[in-house]
């Protein structure tokens, strides 16, 4: 699914519809140049999850917990070394937690990311805005895909 995002409240408005889709064991990957929208994203699937706190986007934390209808675990790996690292943060352990996970970098660690998991590419449109194309691995985020595209419409 590829769909024109025309400005940071649209990114806002279709992270809150991701947001209300997620189910625990979800993850989501986001990748795209610096300044592509991944964090705005991330505030926005935050609020679908009736995460209340402000999401961020520390310097030198890669991984932060909110509490909302579910837990979510915000993964920014863009300053990560190598995936090793990512060990040591204990990424396999969040893997089996309740909630859901969000990456954004993702491919920074695409050695170690689960088969199954939904990404969403963020490109900078030549008309201004972003085109975001989603594309699911495995059922449970096909199902996902499916569910978020019926509540777009
Ligand atoms: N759909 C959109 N159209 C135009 N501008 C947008 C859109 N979505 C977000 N932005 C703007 O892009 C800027 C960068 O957003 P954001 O910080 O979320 O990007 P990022 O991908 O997380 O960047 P980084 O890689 O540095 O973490 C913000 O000023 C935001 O308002
Ligand atoms: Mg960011």
């Amino acid at each position: 699914m590829k769909k024109y995002i025309e400005n940071v409240e649209k990114t806002i408005e279709i992270g809150m519809i991701i947001g209300r889709a997620l189910k625990n064991g979800d993850i989501i990957c986001l990748d795209g140049d610096l300044g592509a929208g991944k964090t705005h994203l991330s505030k926005g699937i935050a609020k679908g999850l009736d995460i209340e706190e402000e999401i961020t986007s520390p310097t030198f934390t890669i991984v932060q917990e909110y509490e909302g209808r579910i837990p979510l675990y915000h993964f920014d790996v863009y300053r990560i070394a190598d995936s090793e690292e990512m060990y040591n943060v204990g990424f396999e352990d969040y893997l089996n937690k309740n909630g859901a996970i969000i990456i954004e970098w993702s491919e920074i660690i695409r050695d170690i990311l689960p088969n199954d998991r939904l990404e969403i590419k963020l490109v900078y449109a030549p008309e201004g805005g972003r085109y975001f194309t989603f594309n699911a691995f495995g059922k449970r985020h096909e199902d996902l895909l499916r569910d978020i595209s019926e509540r777009l419409t």
